[in-house]
């Protein structure tokens, strides 16, 4: 749609030049000014004439008619205006044409572009606490982040993938003092990540009762900064047991990172930036703890050091930005977490700019909203959480039930219960906007009829399957006339490489989910209303079975972007 966008962009520009002169307008400030019209009855883009009226000092309506008269372009049908609109009616069965055989040229790479080329970005993203559970409030910087990724490297970035594991902080005390008082090596041992979950909700509920744990805690974490070999022993096995769950995840996902160098990779890299805030006089001493004052800029001092020494979580992440600044020499730093990290990142990334470093306006922070569970709110510390690994378990359990109800083709496949399952919760998470608070709803996002990934999926099952009917071929698309279904469909594809620009620029994957939702219903509504292989006409045929392998292509594009697997069959 954009080299249409374009064509009439130029045709317009062209006839402001002749017909009002010495008034100019770029095609680019055209372009930007043109709209689709709501009811493709009307026309396919649209010139709201309103918008140059103060340019070129005459009514709209007046501007519309002109420019319809004297604009001529063999890309579009028709050029008329209409109450100060001016419509151009594209020739729909050259342009469906013209968009499949695009598509199908294009393959895999229909909709990329090369901007990235020669750029790094560096994304932050869905970095657990160790010993603190993976539970859902995971799985928005997890999926967002990966797709953000996936994105990325389609339009050509190369990408570093960073996990910035939760692995250092006071929590570690908490644990080793959780475990040393009420837990066993044997325990652990057996139940794993089950057991340091139970023994970290355990110290919450007891600290409530004895502040005095809180000290406890406190201290042992002092000891592990100073290297306390013992302390170091069980920080190590304690990481290691939450790394291999993980990766169960993350492995489900198919999300693979370039590095898990998470916050104790930071600690001999922490000192040197701490001197140089010193010697830059932007260290104050506030209550004993070291600050930077940002009064200035309306928020909160950033914490650097705590009182007894021990470093924190900004500290960490200045150290981490400046390390990945020499390592990757990164075009851009994404940083994907929960909105309540808003003023944490806005903080630590003013520091960064008072420490005089120039990359502080290419850190960027994704942030994202809430998310419960059938109305439930989560809370690590009550215990009332619950993890990604058993709402993936749940999901792919209900999935077997649901196909082997249905009998569907591939109802005994464990694999493609995984996929559907899984997929079905990155579906439904990735399709509201990524600040939408979310209430998840499990029998909602299994749903095989409504608008989710297991009709997505689906969708994508049902192209195979006709394709693979249909038998091997190169089809091509030459239609002499199309119906409106087979129009509202290429309409549908054109619009693909708008969609990832707009993923791309607002940070925000649920553009493809949602595209992948109009995908699906512009093509079951071409299903169902016009024979594919049943046609008569062999051209008929081949138009459309080239429309299905066009959207075919652009879907799996589409899913795989947002992180779906896509089964042939279901
Ligand atoms: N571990 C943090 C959490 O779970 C997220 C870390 C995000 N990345 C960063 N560089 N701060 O809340």
């Amino acid at each position: 749609m954009q080299k249409l966008k374009m064509q009439a962009a130029d045709a317009i520009s062209a006839a402001v030049s002749s017909l009002f002169a010495p008034a100019t307008l770029s095609a680019q400030e055209v372009f930007e000014m043109l709209e689709y019209p709501p009811d493709t009855k009307m026309g396919d883009l649209a010139l709201p004439c309103f918008k140059l009226s103060r340019t070129l000092r005459r009514p709209p309506v007046k501007i519309a008619e002109d420019l319809a008269n004297a604009i001529q372009s063999d890309a579009f049908s028709e050029v008329s205006a209409l109450n100060g609109y001016l419509n151009f009616k594209m020739n729909a069965a050259t342009f469906a044409s013209r968009i499949v055989n695009t598509v199908l040229d294009e393959g895999a790479r229909y909709g990329a572009t090369d901007e990235g080329k020669g750029k790094t970005v560096v994304l932050d993203y869905s970095s657990p606490n160790v010993a603190k559970p993976f539970h859902i409030g995971h799985l928005g910087t997890t999926v967002i982040g990966h797709s953000l990724r996936l994105l990325h490297e389609f339009v050509g970035y190369k990408c570093i993938g960073i996990n910035h594991l939760g692995d250092w902080g006071t929590q570690f005390g908490k644990l080793m003092v959780a475990y040393r008082t009420w837990g066993s090596r044997e325990e652990v041992e057996e139940k794993e990540i089950d057991e340091l979950v139970r023994l970290y909700v355990k110290f919450h509920e007891e600290a409530e009762k004895d502040p005095a744990l809180n000290d406890a805690a406190r201290a042992e974490f002092a000891k592990l900064e100073a290297h306390d070999e013992e302390n170091l022993a069980l920080w190590r096995w304690f990481v290691n047991i939450s790394l291999r769950e993980y990766q169960k995840t993350y492995r489900m996902l198919n999300i693979e990172f370039d590095s898990y160098n998470g916050e104790s990779f930071y600690t001999d890299l922490m000192p040197p930036q701490i001197q140089k805030m010193k010697d830059m006089g932007l260290l104050t001493i506030d209550d004993g703890a070291s600050v930077v004052n940002l009064e200035e800029w309306n928020m909160p001092p950033c914490l650097i050091l705590k009182r007894d020494g021990s470093t924190l979580y900004p500290t960490r992440d200045i150290a981490a930005a400046v390390y990945r600044k020499e390592t990757y020499d990164f075009d851009k730093c994404i940083y994907v977490t929960s909105a309540g990290q808003c003023l944490h990142f806005a903080q630590w990334f003013k520091v960064v700019e008072l420490m005089g470093y120039d990359f502080y306006d290419k850190l960027l922070h994704v942030p994202y909203g809430t998310v419960s569970i059938n109305g439930e709110k989560l809370a690590t510390r009550t215990g009332n959480v619950i993890l990604l690994k058993d709402l993936f378990a749940q999901a792919i359990e209900k999935v077997k039930g649901v196909m082997e109800e249905k009998h569907s083709a591939a109802a005994a496949d464990e694999k493609t219960a995984e996929e559907v399952g899984v997929g079905a919760i990155v579906f439904y998470y990735l399709s509201n906007n990524r600040m939408r608070d979310i209430n998840f709803m499990l029998e909602d996002a299994l749903s095989f009829d409504g608008n989710t990934g297991p009709y997505a999926q689906y969708t994508y099952a049902r192209c195979s399957s006709l394709l693979e009917k249909a038998g091997a071929g190169a089809y091509r698309c030459h239609m002499e006339s199309a119906t409106e279904e087979e129009v509202a469909l290429a309409r549908v594809l054109a619009l693909f490489p708008e969609k990832i620009q707009g993923a791309l620029s607002e940070s925000e994957p649920s553009v493809v989910t949602r595209y992948i939702l109009e995908l699906c219903a512009a093509f079951n509504r071409f299903y169902h209303d016009c024979q594919i292989l049943s046609a008569e006409d062999e051209a008929v045929k081949e138009n459309r079975l080239a429309l299905t392998q066009a959207v075919k292509t652009v879907l799996g594009t589409a899913l795989h972007l947002i992180c779906m697997p896509t089964p042939n069959k279901i």
